[in-house]
């Protein structure tokens, strides 16, 4: 696991690097296992102490479908912060991994949520090079989450699929 901005430092160190030592790693636009988008599925969100849910910390769950596999994501933070931002937070299946974009995070149902997956792909390079890493988001509000004063949770609106847009991609 890695963050895009230190896969960006990562970047301009091969870039600055000798020549010689030059490998091909590159950003590239290209429709990618996830087709440019990540679904995500039976988002919930919990507060802490809420009715049936006693921690002290807020809960997250979530499913992501990147099209060619499917894991579930779990994520806790104090109700005060530190918000889950910088470092991606592996789901069951470490391949895809998720966090908070930096100070979006305003509530339970007012967040940018932020995907990245990583899978081999030869079409891209032989190995050690043939790894792909694509970076998504999806703005979680009103529109496709709902909350409940009375649970204290919230849950995604029924039958809706939230499509986390990938955009950007490394090899
Ligand atoms: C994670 O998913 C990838 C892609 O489906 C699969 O190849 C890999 O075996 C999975 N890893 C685990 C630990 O389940
Ligand atoms: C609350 O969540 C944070 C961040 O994941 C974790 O470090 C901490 O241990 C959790 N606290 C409790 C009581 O589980
Ligand atoms: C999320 O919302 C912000 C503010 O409205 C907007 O600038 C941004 O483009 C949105 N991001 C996505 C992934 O929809
Ligand atoms: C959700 O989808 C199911 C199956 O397609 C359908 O029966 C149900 O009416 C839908 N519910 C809502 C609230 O749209």
């Amino acid at each position: 696991m890695f963050t895009l901005r230190q896969s960006l430092g990562a970047l301009a160190a091969i870039a600055a690097a000798p020549l010689a030592y030059a490998v091909p790693i590159t950003t590239f636009s290209r429709i990618g296992k996830s087709s440019n988008g990540m679904d995500i599925l039976k988002l919930q969100v919990h507060a802490a102490m809420s009715p049936g849910h006693l921690t002290t910390n807020t809960t997250m769950s979530f499913v992501v479908d990147t099209h060619d596999m499917r894991t579930t994501c779990f994520g806790e933070w104090a109700p005060e912060g530190p918000f889950p931002e910088g470092e991606y937070r592996p789901c069951a299946n470490s391949s895809v991994g998720w966090n908070f974009k930096e100070d979006t995070y305003k509530g339970m149902n007012e967040f940018t949520l932020q995907l990245e997956y990583s899978y081999e792909d030869d079409s891209v390079g032989e190995y050690p090079y043939n790894r792909v890493t694509e970076f998504s988001h999806a703005n979680i509000t009103t529109a496709n989450i709902d909350c409940s004063a009375k649970t204290e949770s919230c849950q995604q609106c029924t039958n809706s699929t939230i499509t986390a847009i990938v955009y950007a991609s490394i090899a």
